[in-house]
């Protein structure tokens, strides 16, 4: 690339979901964070890839009428959002496009209907963030927060629009207390989680701590209400700052279906308490369970679904990677005496495609996997053949790959589909799918 490149005058055709610009001007495609579909602007080129080159936005000399100033003053340098530059609905828009397209581009399928975006509170909704921390000798201080959007250094921040502002709160005074600790070099990172009970922040320490760093925690904790954790290795280390100090479980209640869920300070909850909510009514709507239905729910976490199905159904089987999820699940069902909810831990990327469960009557399914999909577990799902299946997914190119896989060689129609909100500003595509048996 030469010395000064030349500045360029495009029209914007495309907008990826991490919030560039795709322009094709003469020449090669250029992707330019910032720019919308359908403006005009101003871009340099600045870094030249295989297929395309990076540019950098100058000017905007036509807008969209999609764009929004964005709400948070680290935007387009912090990693957290790509998206806060469009309006709301044109972001769920763009994420519902994304499923449809997906789905048709990758298997040529579609839904019979679309269901409606499932939505709520776009500021202060998230209730679990990981915060790096990285000790700046140069600036005299520790910096707390996410990592920048294109260098792996963590955004010198304040606050998080997008954070619930138990966390967000933290994120300064959080600076302040490891700036004092004599491990600050040696703690890279908080996990915060905003319970209904309590907040707790998990603090993963390469070193122990030393008595004074200890009482300067415990201060912390009292002073901001917080539960403090500290996890020396991997994530079955965490353990309360104080043994026998950590109070009653962390939970979050689904008023709903009168149900209390604990869990640990590092298992995985749905980072969106009030969409949550929505989309558990959601997928009990869909499948619609009988009190005759046995009911398989894979990648259970601590019983976000299997417990919910539980109040409806006559028996629920959930099946989880992570011990510790099973046992809360465990604890959950027990704690409100759902005998009828049982939990399995099994590996559905080892062991547990072949498991027991593969042999047994389900007449409904519900699966919530990981980014990678379920692709190994449909024969299976194929040979149960139960009349409903609802698909959550956090990717829609895994969901789009696997409903091909069920309405071409398992005997499942498509029946609906739609977004879900549940992280709003960022580019992550949360949907929901419907299969009913053809
Ligand atoms: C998207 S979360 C959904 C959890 C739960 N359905 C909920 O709504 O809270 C995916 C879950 O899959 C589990 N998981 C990931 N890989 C797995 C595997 N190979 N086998 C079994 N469970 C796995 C994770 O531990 C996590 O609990």
């Amino acid at each position: 690339m030469s010395a000064v490149p030349a500045t360029e005058i495009a029209e914007v055709t495309a907008l990826t979901l991490e919030g560039s610009g795709v322009l094709a001007p003469a020449g090669k495609r250029v992707l330019v964070p910032g720019a919308l579909a359908g403006e005009e602007v101003t871009f340099q080129r600045r870094r030249r890839r295989r297929n395309y080159d990076e540019g950098v936005l100058l000017e905007v000399r036509r807008s969209s009428p999609d764009r929004v100033t964005p709400a948070c003053e680290y935007f387009g340098r912090c990693g957290g959002c790509s998206l806060q530059h469009l309006a709301p609905d044109a972001q769920l828009a763009m994420k519902q496009s994304t499923l449809l397209d997906s789905l048709a581009r990758i298997s040529s399928v579609a839904p019979d209907q679309l269901l409606p975006p499932v939505r709520g509170a776009i500021w202060g909704y998230r209730r679990k963030a990981r915060l790096a921390v990285r000790h700046v000798e140069r600036k005299g201080r520790v910096l707390v927060g996410f990592r920048e959007a294109e260098k792996p250094w963590v955004v010198d921040m304040l606050r998080c629009a997008t954070a619930e502002p138990a966390i967000s709160g933290l994120i300064e005074p959080l600076s302040v207390l490891i700036g004092k600790l004599s491990i600050r070099a040696r703690l890279p990172q908080v996990e915060a989680t905003v319970a209904d009970n309590a907040t707790a922040l998990v603090f993963r320490v390469l070193d122990p701590p030393t008595p004074a760093d200890r009482d300067e925690l415990r201060a912390f904790a009292a002073r901001h209400g917080v539960r403090v954790y500290l996890q020396p290795g991997n994530p079955e280390s965490v353990a309360p700052l104080d043994p026998g100090g950590a109070g009653e479980d962390l939970h979050y209640r689904l008023p709903a279906f009168d149900l209390t869920l604990t869990f640990g300070p590092t298992d995985f909850i749905q980072v969106h308490g009030e969409v949550n909510r929505m989309m558990v009514d959601q997928a009990l709507r869909l499948l619609a369970p009988a009190a005759t239905d046995r009911v398989l729910d894979l990648y259970c976490g601590i019983g976000n679904f299997t417990l919910p199905l539980a109040r409806h159904a006559g028996e629920v089987v959930g099946l989880e990677g992570a011990a510790a999820a099973v046992h809360r699940g465990r604890q959950n069902a027990t704690l409100a005496s759902l005998a009828h909810a049982h939990f399995v831990e099994a590996d559905l990327a080892g062991a547990g495609v072949e498991g027991a469960w593969t042999r047994e009557r389900f007449d409904l399914v519900l699966l919530d996997p990981p980014r990678t999909g379920a692709a190994e577990l449909l024969p299976a799902l194929g040979r149960i053949g139960a009349r409903r299946i609802v698909y959550v997914s956090c990717h829609p190119g895994t969901l789009a790959r696997d409903a091909g896989l069920l309405v071409r060689e398992h005997g499942y129609r498509l029946a609906s589909a739609g977004v879900m909100d549940m992280f709003p500003h960022t580019s992550h595509v949360e949907s929901m799918a419907l299969f009913e048996r053809a």
